[in-house]
Order: C-alpha cells, then structure tokens, then sequence
C-alpha cells in the first residue's frame, strides 16, 4: 500500500504512522521534508501581492510598548521604504491561487483530503519579527522557505485560555514552553489545532504555512439546518396527533420532547442532504468572485478544445465528489451537480484536473453527460482555458 510506505516529507514515517500518531495530536519537527526547497516566490514578489486589491495581507509591526500593531493590505507601494530594519512580519494569504508553483505544493498532501486544506499563506519576516505567541484551531504545516525562523511550542489551549487585552490579535497571555527549535530551509513542522506556537525570525525569513479548516460544530448545525429549512414546506410542523389528555395544561411533558426530537432525526438523519449540504459548503470558493465563469456557446466551447486549448482547474475554485445510492455527487466551488455512474472517472480526472485537452477528453466529449458537464463547469468557472 503507497500509505505504508516512508514518505520524505514526513520525515521518513509513512502517511498511516503520521496520521496515527500525529495529525490532530501532536506536533512534528522534519528536517529536511524538501531538501534543498528554494522558494518559487522572491521577498519583492511577496510584497508586490501585498498591493494587489483581490490579495489578503497583513502586516504585524512590533514596537517596543506598543507590542504587535496590525496593518491590513492591501499596501502603498511606498510602504516597505519606511519600515524598520527589525521586528516586522508581512503575510499573505492563499498565495496558492496566484501562483502556481505554490499551489503545486500542495501535492505533498495528497494523503489527506484535498477539500481540508484552506490555503498557502506566506510570510515574509524581518530580522525578530514575529506575531506573537497564539493559538490557531487549524492543522498547519510550516515549512521553512528562506532564512532561518526560531519556532517555540507550548501548551494546548482552548477558548478560555487567558489572552492579552488586543484589539486586533489574539495574543496568547501565558507561554509554557515545551520545546524550541531553528528551522532552515526545507524544515517543516506540523502543528496540531489548539497548541501554542511562537515564530520568531533569526534573520530575514520567508515561512509557508499550508494551513487546513474543519468547519465549526456550531458551523455546520447553523449552516446545515438553513440548508434544509429551504427544503421543508411551511405545514411540515410539530405534531401531536394521537396525545394523551394531559393533567396538568402548563407543564411540557416528555412526549413533547420525543415528538421533537423524531421531527430532528427525520430531517437531520438524511444522508444524501448532509453529504450534499457538506460537499457544497466545504467547496466554496475563499474568493467566489474569481470565480466567475464566462459565456461560452457549446459551439465555441468544442472548438476551442479542438483547436488545442487546454482546460485548467480555475485556482480559486474547489472541487470534490462523492458517491450516493442514485449517482455520483460532483461538488465544484459551492454548487453540486448529481450526475450517473457512468461518469467516475471523468469527475476523478476534473477533480484533479491539471491539464484537460482533446486527447484525454476524448471519450467524454462524445458523451452527452460528459461533454455538458465539462461545458457548465467552464460557464460557472470551475474549469477555465489556460492561457498559452
Ligand atoms: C508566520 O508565518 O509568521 C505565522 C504563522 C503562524 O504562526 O500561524
Ligand atoms: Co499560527
């Protein structure tokens, strides 16, 4: 089994090992998980993103009294003449969907489900810059791309953790540290959700985190119950056919609570609805407007393919599939689409999609499903033509 076997970037432990022992419980350093990684994206690269209007970025300036003032992007050009020599960090988000050799690493997590990972962020730090001692609720993992960056881990936390009274950053108060190691480049080190870190740059340092989202409990029962209510007709209400007389009329009896609680389980128990709720809501996109699709006729859409165009996933949208007793389940950046059996090997080869042409279409494109499944996710934006 591939999962059984030493993968570098674990450190030498297989994909099975990590997930048992680590993933979700406790941290790992791995020195050299890419040797030799040189960063696709330049410091000045960086910070030219940081411009940009659709790119999230911050920046975390520590001042002596005034610890960690946060600024948000997107930046003045003019704004990276007058920081200080020290003590500064610049990050920014989903650098994945700009540019794709940072995208492409996300193939190193190939075994964990792709629709877990959030995004790339990079930061960019000068000389002690940090931003300062927190906990995420996410699984990260922070691969070292240039300079050397000195990471400490602490204790796990949770909601009551004392933080430090910050408008803007969530600050842990109280670091217990339990180790402290100096990454270079090509070490990575995974964090489990909850678990205190604290980077600090040695010297000018670049870090990637490759970070991962798991929706919320409160998430998923809000977002899933309005999913449903859409489906539930107005008369499908409490029921008390066949009660008893009752003795007392103010008191809410047992049989009450049971008559709600079948009501629950009757919608909340049906499965194609979560999966389908689940798949839309893990798909959409972190940007939906760069997804925005185009107008395509049928006509053009096959004749671009024919004249050698090349179908790319759009980098900002998600996909995902999933198998159901009626069909097949295709999720693509907040929208599903039920489609027959048939089809399991063109939906694999969508959701993996790199490069899409006339030759590995082939067969699908003289389907009738297939060929108009491609051409909507092209309309909606999933799928786009690479340009040459
Ligand atoms: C950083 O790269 O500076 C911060 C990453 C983190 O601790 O979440
Ligand atoms: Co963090």
């Amino acid at each position: 089994m591939t999962s059984d076997l030493p993968l570098q970037i674990l450190g030498g432990i297989s994909a099975r090992e990590f997930l048992r022992d680590y993933w979700q419980k406790k941290p790992l350093l791995i020195r050299q998980a890419i040797p030799n990684f040189e960063s696709p994206l330049s410091p000045d690269e960086l910070a030219g993103l940081a411009l940009e209007e659709q790119v999230e970025s911050r920046m975390v300036i520590e001042h002596g009294e005034r610890p960690w003032e946060l600024r948000r992007g997107p930046f003045a050009e003019d704004v990276f003449q007058n920081l200080p020599e020290r003590d500064w960090t610049l990050l920014v988000q989903a650098v994945d969907q700009f540019v794709p050799e940072v995208a492409e690493l996300r193939e190193h997590f190939h075994f964990l489900p792709s629709w877990r990972i959030d995004d790339v962020m990079i930061s960019y730090a000068a000389p002690g810059g940090g931003v300062g001692p927190h906990f995420d609720n996410y699984d990260v993992f922070l691969l070292q791309a240039h300079g050397q960056r000195r990471w400490k881990i602490g204790q796990m936390c949770d909601s009551d953790s004392p933080m430090l009274d910050h408008a803007d950053l969530r600050i842990l108060a109280g670091f217990d540290e339990t180790d402290d190691w100096v990454l270079e480049p090509g070490d990575m080190l995974y964090l489990p959700p909850r678990l205190a870190h604290f980077g600090t740059a040695v010297d000018e340092c670049m870090t990637y985190s490759v970070g991962f989202r798991a929706p919320s409990a409160a998430e998923v029962l809000t977002h899933f119950t309005d999913f449903l209510a859409q489906f539930l007709p107005d008369e499908d209400r409490y029921n008390d056919a066949d009660i008893a007389p009752v003795s007392d009329p103010h008191q809410i009896q047992m049989d009450a609570l049971q008559r709600l609680k079948s009501l629950l389980d009757e919608h909340m128990g049906d499965e194609r609805l979560l999966l389908t709720w689940f798949g839309q809501f893990m798909t959409e996109p972190r940007y939906p407007e760069l997804v925005a699709g185009e107008e395509l006729s049928e006509r053009d859409f096959l004749q671009a393919l024919q004249d050698g165009a090349v179908l790319i996933r759009n980098p900002s949208a998600r996909m995902a599939w999933s198998q159901v007793d009626i069909g097949l389940l295709l999720f693509a950046s907040g929208q599903s689409r039920l489609l027959p059996e048939h089809l399991l090997e063109l939906l694999k080869l969508v959701c993996a999609s790199d490069a899409l042409h006339q030759e590995n279409l082939a067969q699908w494109l003289a389907d009738d499903d297939g060929r108009n499944l491609l051409w909507e996710l092209v309309k909606q934006g999933s799928l786009e033509f690479a340009d040459e």
